[in-house]
């Protein structure tokens, strides 16, 4: 068992690393850093200004003068504003994706997250955080589930949340954000090294969480 300052958890969009990240950082007392809300973030506001997504120079304009904060209780602020829920969407997740794909955008968002996170034990979820952002995190979790299950669990957190969508739309986009985060050039979502991998299909958060509490020290 190790006392990690860093605990790193990546993954495909749906396996589960968001719900695991916040209850390690409710039961060990860490900060919760969600990178991928950062994404979400920039790519909602290159929507908001109209910015062609393909476009690099125009998104990265954007991109550089956007007003990101991420707030201590997971809140994400876009210049002032709340927009918390309203990136939270499918299409949130898509345009994250997109942006993403921009090394420069990459800079902006991880120099943000390094940042915040100096001084501070930090469980980060994302899908670089092990093999780029924190290469050196003293933990690092893999958290992965077959595609199927992984569109379910975000079918019926978005039914929850009372959006209008399909299971087949949900797996579509579910399958092309896999498409899009392994094969950018830059960063692309991998099994970091020294990662503890976790197949989370068919298991629930307590079993996965009972495997993770083995490898932190209380
Ligand atoms: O985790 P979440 O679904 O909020 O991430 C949205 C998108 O942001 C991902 O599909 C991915 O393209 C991008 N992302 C990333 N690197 C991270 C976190 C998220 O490229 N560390």
């Amino acid at each position: 068992m190790i006392n990690p300052r860093i605990i790193t958890i990546d993954g495909p969009a749906g396996a589960g690393k968001s719900t695991l990240a916040k209850e390690i950082a409710k039961r060990f007392g860490y900060v919760h850093l969600d990178s991928g809300a950062l994404y979400r973030a920039i790519g909602y506001g290159c929507k908001l200004a109209g910015v062609n997504l393909k476009n690099r120079e125009a998104v990265l304009k954007v991109a550089e003068n956007l007003k990101i904060e991420l707030l201590p209780d997971g809140r994400v602020l876009l210049n002032g504003k709340d927009v918390t829920e309203k990136i939270r969407t499918p299409e949130g997740g898509l345009l994250a994706s997109q942006v993403a794909q921009f090394p420069e955008v990459r800079e902006i968002v991880v120099k943000l997250l390094r940042k915040i996170a100096e001084g501070k034990k930090i469980v980060i979820d994302g899908r670089d955080a092990g093999t780029y952002i924190f290469p050196n995190a003293e933990l690092k979790i893999y958290l992965t589930a077959s595609p199927e299950e992984r569109a379910r669990r975000r079918y019926e957190e978005l039914k929850k949340k009372g959006f209008n969508v399909s299971y087949e739309q949900v797996l579509k986009e579910v399958i092309e954000r896999d498409r899009q985060d392994e094969n950018r050039p830059f960063a692309p979502l991998r099994v970091p090294e020294r990662a503890f991998v976790i197949d989370t299909t068919g298991k629930s958060l307590k079993e996965v969480l009972s495997e993770v509490e083995k490898l932190i020290d209380p």
